[in-house]
């Protein structure tokens, strides 16, 4: 459970889906459902969707981000999006280093953090996903992993880190509270040692993969999962509120 110090945030990763038509539909029935001040409630959608969510939103305390930019400032980059792009879009947060990222398109350790400095120069707080394979687990290297992603990180009290086990990302099978909780205070001893305690105390570390409303209390009530980075169960509105509630009890 987050403490006075971290507010949870809990945000919806809708990945490469939904229409316009369908992401204004969807804001209607989340905001329909109020919007608990207990906990920061983040939508990151893909860039098309960007300007019809904002619109969607306004005048709400629910946030924006993106899930992805470029390290670079601006200039001939086809196909890239800056940080100050996404920054005039009304973006408040984006996501650096998805798991779907590394994999699919080669980013490595040091590209994510060069994204994530990108991030935080423009004033976008960067959300940067960590977290170990199967068989690196298996094979008892998670914290090694989880170090290195970190080690070249930027050290700003704004960056978000997310622990995304692979195993557990789109599979349905969630890291267990204790699993996770192993992790996240693996992760902020090591945000300590980098920034010291006051600070390490005040970053957000969040879980993600194959969260549900069912499994979301339980992780919710561990010490240092401060939030949650949502899939698959964050394109169901009704669902996603359910997640939300799971930090909103007092
Ligand atoms: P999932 O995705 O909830 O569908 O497992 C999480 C993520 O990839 O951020």
């Amino acid at each position: 459970m987050a403490t006075l110090e971290r507010r949870p945030l809990v945000a919806a990763n809708w990945k490469m889906q939904l229409t316009r038509a369908e992401a204004a539909t969807y804001c209607r029935a989340l905001l329909a459902g109020g919007t608990a001040s207990a906990v920061e409630i983040l939508l990151l959608p893909s860039y098309p969707l960007l300007g019809t969510v904002t619109e969607a939103l306004a005048g709400s305390a629910i946030a924006l981000g993106a899930q992805d930019l470029s390290p670079e400032p601006g200039g001939a980059f086809t196909g890239d999006v800056s940080a100050a792009q996404l920054v005039d879009a009304g973006c408040r947060y984006v996501i650096c280093g998805h798991s779907e990222r590394r994999r699919l398109h080669g980013e490595d350790d040091a590209l994510v953090a060069a994204k994530a400095r990108a991030a935080l120069a423009s004033g976008l707080a960067p959300i940067v996903c960590v977290g170990e394979s199967r068989e690196e687990r298996h094979g008892g290297r998670t914290f090694d992993v989880l170090a290195r992603q970190l080690e070249p990180l930027p050290v700003d009290p704004r960056l978000v880190l997310a622990y995304e086990p692979l195993w557990a990302i789109g599979t349905g099978e969630t890291a267990t509270p204790d699993t996770a909780a192993d992790a996240h205070s693996y992760l902020r001893s090591r945000l300590e040692r980098r920034a010291g305690a006051e600070q390490a105390a005040r970053q957000r570390i969040l879980y993600g993969g194959s969260v549900t409303p069912e499994n979301a209390p339980a992780l919710a009530g561990e010490h240092d999962i401060d939030g949650f980075l949502v899939g698959g169960a964050s394109l169901d509105p009704m669902r996603f509120r359910a997640i939300i509630s799971s930090f909103a009890v007092p």
